[in-house]
């Protein structure tokens, strides 16, 4: 059987084929994207040529240390594909992500790519999203009505997310509140509502914005689902 981490790249190498010659690859942010960077900076190491676009400070780090050529989003016209993780996926390819807190960046990236393939391990494909609890990007003004007003609307805990027992700050200076739904039966209403609400930047729902999911499982299957 194998571990989570060797599920985590195994997707991520089934994804690593997608790319071309000449590509801009949108790169995620997160553990399973990073063996996808790992394998795309050896290639590149080897003569493959691309150029990548990514979605956190955190993957701009890892990016430029392993020595991939890097644009913003503002240098590209249209993104040929991006490869991210995610952290709850369901059989419509609908997501719920921002666990790492970089949805603000990585659904623009995803929203300019022609093509988002989401690698991911087993666990985290989900018959309904909502489990795993939705991140929401709010501004640090006010964030208190926020809260209150998504808990008391939606009747669920809105919990500002913290980091050593500050209140955790997003590469664009926003914080999060992890929002615990349990089970969203309406994805798209839930995400016009949250957008409706002064103060937030942007929600973790990825909706219809997946084309495929690469899922792999604990006995070495993968499995290649694609969106209708
Ligand atoms: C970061 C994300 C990540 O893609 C998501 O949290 C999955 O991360 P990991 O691969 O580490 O489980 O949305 O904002």
């Amino acid at each position: 059987m194998l571990t989570k981490e060797e599920m985590k790249k195994l997707a991520a190498m089934h994804a690593i084929e997608r790319i071309q010659a000449n590509m801009i690859v949108g790169i995620g942010t997160g553990s399973t994207v990073y063996w996808f960077i790992e394998e795309l900076a050896r290639r590149v190491k080897e003569g493959l040529v691309c150029r990548c676009v990514p979605t956190s400070l955190a993957t701009y780090k890892l990016a430029t240390e392993l020595g991939l050529s890097l644009m913003t989003l503002n240098e590209v016209s249209k993104i040929d594909l991006t490869v991210d993780g995610a952290d709850e996926v369901d059989p419509a390819l609908n997501l719920i992500k921002g666990g790492g807190g970089a949805l603000l960046q990585e659904k623009m990236v995803a929203a300019a790519s022609d093509k988002l393939i989401i690698i991911a391990d087993s666990s985290k494909f989900v018959k309904a999203l909502g489990v795993f609890p939705l991140p929401v990007e709010v501004i640090p003004y006010g964030w208190k009505q926020v809260q209150e007003h998504i808990s008391f609307t939606n009747d669920i805990g809105a919990v500002l997310r913290l980091k050593d027992d500050q209140p955790y700050v997003t590469d664009h200076g926003h914080y999060i509140l992890d929002c615990h739904f349990n089970q969203i039966s309406d994805p798209v209403k839930l995400s016009i509502s949250l957008h409706d609400i002064p103060g937030v930047v942007e929600n973790g729902l990825f909706i219809k914005m997946a084309n495929e999911a690469i899922i792999a499982a604990a006995d070495g299957t993968v499995e290649n689902i694609v969106a209708v």
